[in-house]
């Protein structure tokens, strides 16, 4: 197998486009699709603050990585959710991955936040981890980017990620979602940061070459509380459907995005934001979500 470029000996074979490319060829390819979806999706400037939300897991490592080599100003923030060793594992390899990039990390600790580690809050608040989860990672995320000076937060999410919630959105006609799902979801309110998603168009096997090239040390296990069955069953649907169709993965994704998500934004509006009066952050149900959350404990503590 040749590298198509340089006729080196390759070291993966993309179906997708019909190439095969070696390791240097790769990396080029791989960051030339990041800059490819930033300008097509008109995700970023070149001058913006960028805060990348990274997990320890190889999508959101390589999110910060490329920012980086591509010019952008990012730095790192993670969450610490106090999930034993998981977490443990997760924060090392950020600070880790920082250390080596010689990149900034902000860490915030959820325990601090809220008094709890996330297994102690699903106990205490009966709800699902991935609601609970969502609902503290969303909210720091912007608190962190506003309180930092960031006009943008980028997260990991890859094409098989978009491309599996975009189909299982879809089977359930579930509009408000659809109407959502994008690259980009812009601030509709000054405290409220952008948010993007810059691995998009480059797939989960082309992520995990970019960062076994690079020699990114991250977190391969996954959250013990995910839920993924779902997810992979439409990743798996999604990948018979490439290998018979190469190309049908990226084009499902991309015409949405470009062409049918439209379809129902005219029935779309965005929600009214107000001030939550105790954190001073936009929510649309005052006082917002973490902050109920945190009285809820106050209450059942004092
Ligand atoms: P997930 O919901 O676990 O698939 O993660 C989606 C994206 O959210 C990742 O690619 C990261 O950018 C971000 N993220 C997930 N967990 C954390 C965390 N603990 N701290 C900071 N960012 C995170
Ligand atoms: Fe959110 Fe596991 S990372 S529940
Ligand atoms: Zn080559
Ligand atoms: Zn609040």
């Amino acid at each position: 197998m040749k590298c198509k470029k340089c006729g080196e000996t390759a070291v993966i074979k993309l179906r997708s486009y019909n190439i095969s490319l070696c390791a240097p060829h790769f990396i080029e390819f791989f960051e030339r699709r990041v800059l490819g979806a930033i300008k097509r999706y008109k995700l970023l400037s070149p001058k913006e603050r960028i805060l990348v939300a990274v997990s320890g897991g190889k999508d959101s490592l390589n999110t910060w990585f490329a920012l980086k080599k591509l010019g952008f100003n990012a730095d790192g923030f993670h969450i610490d959710l106090g999930i034993g060793d998981y977490s443990r594992k997760s924060r090392e390899k950020a600070e880790k991955f920082a250390h080596e990039i010689k990149g900034n990390l902000v860490i915030v600790e959820l325990k601090d936040e809220v008094g709890y580690p996330l297994p102690s809050l699903i106990k205490r608040e009966r709800r699902t981890a991935c609601a609970l989860c969502g609902l503290i990672k969303r909210y720091l995320m912007n608190r962190e980017a506003l309180k930092g000076g960031y006009s943008a937060v980028a997260t990991g999410h890859n094409l098989d990620d978009e491309a599996a919630v975009l189909l299982s959105n879809l089977l359930n006609w579930n509009i408000g979602y659809l109407t959502r799902q994008s690259p980009l979801l812009p601030s509709w309110h000054p405290r409220l940061a952008k948010k993007v998603k810059p691995l998009c168009e480059v797939t989960e096997k082309e992520s995990a070459a970019y960062a076994l090239l690079n020699r990114i040390d991250y977190i391969h296990e996954e959250c013990p509380y995910s839920r993924r069955a779902t997810s992979l069953f439409y990743k798996d649907i999604i990948n018979q459907i490439e290998w018979r169709s190469p190309g049908s993965k990226i084009r499902f994704y991309r015409e949405f995005v470009t062409k049918g998500k439209h379809l129902f934004e005219e029935k779309h509006q965005e929600e009214t934001l107000v001030d939550c009066p105790e954190c001073g952050l936009p929510t649309t149900h005052p006082p917002c979500a973490f902050c109920r959350l945190k009285n809820r404990i106050k209450a059942e503590t004092s």
